[in-house]
């Protein structure tokens, strides 16, 4: 179908105002791919009759389909490995001396320490937090932890997405991007020729739908925010925005995990960089 420039600027402008995502002026053929299988589900005629069909005030889920068709929700268990080395190896065990900390100081009742997965697609990036959660639990038997201390809030705009995270089942093929036999024989079993996560696991995680491009709910504060592989794809209004939301949502030394390849150079300098081993990770001071 026909993808006039105009109508190619009102889709990318829509398409930002939804879900902040930022479409590039070269990029006519990732609308046409995406968004052509929306127009047929809606029995819409043009390009031009989608962007006039927004406009109408029922549009949500014509809204949704758009969100659905432009989301790249790529990700994989372990994603990188060298963070969840790192995790094990050192936040992890900081995270823990930090609820000591608390629970001495305080004296009430144990604290834990929250995690927020933001933009967790389809649910590997939250179950591989956990994993590593629990290996790093089960080494220290007698050091008063329990995987209970350590819940993670995972959210995602994309309803498929979560809907997918939420039944925690995978195919080898997706197994065989990250998990090696191990954690697979601790963590999944095999299910109708599928593998499921088993539900000590699945439990730590609460999967909610939040679309990072509008103001936050009030989720509380947390000790550590992973937000991996979805900032490059927003401008830099939105990534100074989350960067602050993420900042108010830390506790006081919180740590933020952005993706491999993405920085806050030039978008935050409120959070001090660090290093653990192969790892950058941003500090609230
Ligand atoms: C490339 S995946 C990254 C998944 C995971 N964090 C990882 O690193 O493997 C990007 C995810 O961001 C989600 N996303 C895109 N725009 C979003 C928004 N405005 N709010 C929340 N999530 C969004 C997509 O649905 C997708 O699941």
């Amino acid at each position: 179908m026909q993808l006039s420039h105009d109508a190619f600027l009102a889709i990318c402008r829509i398409v930002h105002d939804l879900c902040g995502i930022v479409i590039a002026a070269d990029k006519q053929y990732l609308i046409k791919s995406r968004l052509e299988p929306v127009l047929h589900k809606n029995h819409l005629p043009s390009y031009e009759a989608l962007v006039e069909r927004l406009k109408l005030p029922n549009s949500l889920t014509i809204q949704d389909q758009i969100v659905e068709a432009i989301t790249t929700k790529e990700t994989s268990f372990n994603r990188d490995s060298h963070p969840f080395e790192e995790l094990k190896r050192s936040i992890l065990p900081e995270l823990a001396a930090r609820l000591f900390e608390r629970k001495m100081s305080t004296g009430l009742a144990y604290p834990r320490c929250r995690i927020w997965c933001a933009a967790v697609a389809t649910g590997q990036e939250a179950y591989s937090l956990a994993m590593t959660i629990s290996d790093f639990v089960a080494a220290r038997p007698m050091g008063g932890l329990s995987i209970d201390d350590f819940p993670i809030l995972a959210t995602d705009i994309s309803q498929q997405a979560l809907a997918v995270a939420r039944d925690g089942q995978y195919t080898a093929a997706e197994l065989g991007r990250g998990i090696g036999a191990e954690q697979r024989e601790k963590y999944l079993k095999p299910k109708d020729g599928a593998w499921v996560i088993q539900p000590a696991i699945r439990r730590m995680v609460e999967f909610r739908r939040i679309n990072l491009v509008h103001p936050l709910p009030d989720l509380g504060t947390f000790d550590l925010i992973l937000c991996r592989n979805i900032l490059i794809y927003f401008d830099e209004t939105l990534r100074r925005r989350l960067c602050q939301n993420f900042y108010s949502a830390l506790n006081p030394k919180g740590l933020l995990m952005i993706g491999a390849a993405e920085s806050l150079y030039g978008v935050s300098d409120a959070f001090k960089l660090e290093h653990f081993g192969r790892t950058v990770v941003y500090r609230k001071p």
